[in-house]
């Protein structure tokens, strides 16, 4: 098979050099080197569906009140406080009311160095509430850094694959965990990274339930926030709002990044919002470790402080700002985003078209919304397969296998760094891959 779009005996050579045992099973970071290694002899463009980053511009609104802080404000000499900049606190208190339809008071709306941060912050003091539980359940596939945090900390999870339990299956197999005592928190994201899918509101409502059942904390990632594009969520007070646990139950942390849905990835600053009664909540074991029994006091003044001591000050002006102007209809943050939606429409469209199937394709009896990302697999190849082949064909993914998926077939396509001119030679090449591979 030499007349690959990508020139063989290149791409050959490159993967050979690289070192990479199994391409298949690259990470990330080690994709993207060798993809750049490629393009740089080749000078062909890759469809580069790799890395998950935004790839849009950062409001205006939110640069302009960075600068102002800078530069009147004395951000960058004052430490920020530790809880959070007020007005952004009372911002995000509001945004969570009207687009979540939830009441928490400020307090509870923290700041946090990117929403990984937030994750951490969760992790590492909700462990410590109690000497019996030490565990925590992963609803897979998942983002596979926060694993890593959790490796790193030493601190145990369990995990499963969502695809095979959903809508009422997910109830039996979330009990057959929170039976064993051992759990004491549920993490996933939704919309979900690397899937796309998001729950159902009969998902939410068993996992609220059952939080409330066992008693167990539920740490919903909302890393796209009102990105799955089916419905129109970004009407501020106005139904439909983001689905959220926090409607069937009080025990949650929500984990609301702006890196993707206010394209502010790059100063790392991002929401972890604590319900009312979880803040107040009191927990034996965080004495062990934190100078009080307050679960909302020991994550903020224990763990955030050791951590960080606060998040970029005049990124939390910025935020504060778009937040300010999302709570009060003046800016509509769905407009910008919605790009990718309209990417992911046509491209799995071509995909499909070309022998490929969706992987992650339905939510209840819906199929699953275009947006951010998507998976897909082609018959006959494992997914670590079809990501080394794709190579020669000028296409990067990342396997599903390092997300916690069984679905080993498959792989995760990011729409984000796809530019429109491109999608003539992502025809051409899926084409090529399938004239190449034809289906029997
Ligand atoms: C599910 C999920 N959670 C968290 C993050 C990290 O977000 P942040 O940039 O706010 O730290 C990402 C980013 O890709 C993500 O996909």
């Amino acid at each position: 098979m030499k007349d690959t779009p990508i020139n063989f005996e290149v791409v050959k050579s490159k993967i050979e050099s690289s070192g990479i045992p199994s391409i298949g099973k690259a990470t990330i970071r080690e994709l993207v080197k060798l993809v750049n290694e490629i393009e740089a002899v080749t000078g062909d463009r890759y469809i580069r569906m790799e890395m998950g980053v935004p790839g849009l511009p950062t409001p205006q609104i939110a640069i302009d009140a960075e600068i102002d802080a800078i530069k009147y404000k004395g951000a960058t000499a004052k430490y920020p406080n530790l809880e959070g900049l007020p007005e952004l606190k009372k911002e995000i208190s509001r945004f969570v009311k009207l687009f979540l339809n939830i009441d928490v008071k400020p307090s509870g709306c923290v700041p946090t160095v990117g929403s990984l941060q937030g994750g951490l912050i969760s992790f590492i003091t909700i462990d410590r509430m109690y000497e019996d539980r030490d565990t925590m359940l992963y609803i897979d596939p998942s983002f596979p850094l926060q694993k890593q945090q959790l490796n790193v900390l030493g601190q145990k999870y369990v995990s499963f694959d969502v695809y095979n339990y959903r809508g009422k299956k997910l109830k039996d197999k979330l009990e057959s965990y929170f039976k064993n005592g051992n759990v004491h928190s549920v993490l996933y994201s939704n919309p979900n990274n690397p899937s796309w899918i998001c729950f159902t509101e009969e998902e939410l409502q068993i996992i609220g339930e059952l939080a409330n059942k066992y008693n167990v904390i539920i740490i919903e990632d909302l890393a796209y926030f009102c990105m799955d594009f089916r419905q129109d969520m970004s009407k501020p007070g106005e139904p439909p709002y983001q689905p959220t646990v926090a409607k069937y139950t009080d025990n949650y942390i929500l984990l609301i990044s702006t890196s993707k849905a206010f394209s502010y990835a790059g100063q790392r600053v991002g929401m972890m919002v604590i319900s009312d009664k979880l803040y107040n909540l009191k927990a034996p074991g965080l004495k062990r470790f934190f100078k009080t029994d307050t679960l909302g006091y020991s994550m903020i003044f224990g763990t955030y402080y050791m951590l960080t001591a606060g998040a970029c000050h005049s990124a939390q002006y910025g935020i504060a700002a778009i937040l300010k102007a999302v709570n009060e209809g003046k800016y509509n943050f769905r407009d910008d985003v919605i790009e990718y939606g309209k990417k992911a429409k046509i491209m799995k469209k071509m995909f499909v078209e070309n022998g490929f199937k969706i992987v992650y394709d339905y939510d209840g009896d819906d199929p699953i919304a275009d947006g951010f990302y998507f998976t897909i697999s082609y018959p006959g190849f494992t997914g670590e397969e079809l990501l080394e082949e794709l190579i020669y064909y000028g296409i990067s993914a990342i396997s599903l296998s390092i997300t916690g998926s069984e679905r080993n077939e498959g792989l995760r396509a990011c729409v984000s760094l796809v530019q429109r001119d491109l999608f003539p030679d992502l025809k051409y090449r899926l084409e090529k891959f399938r004239e190449h591979h034809p289906v029997k």
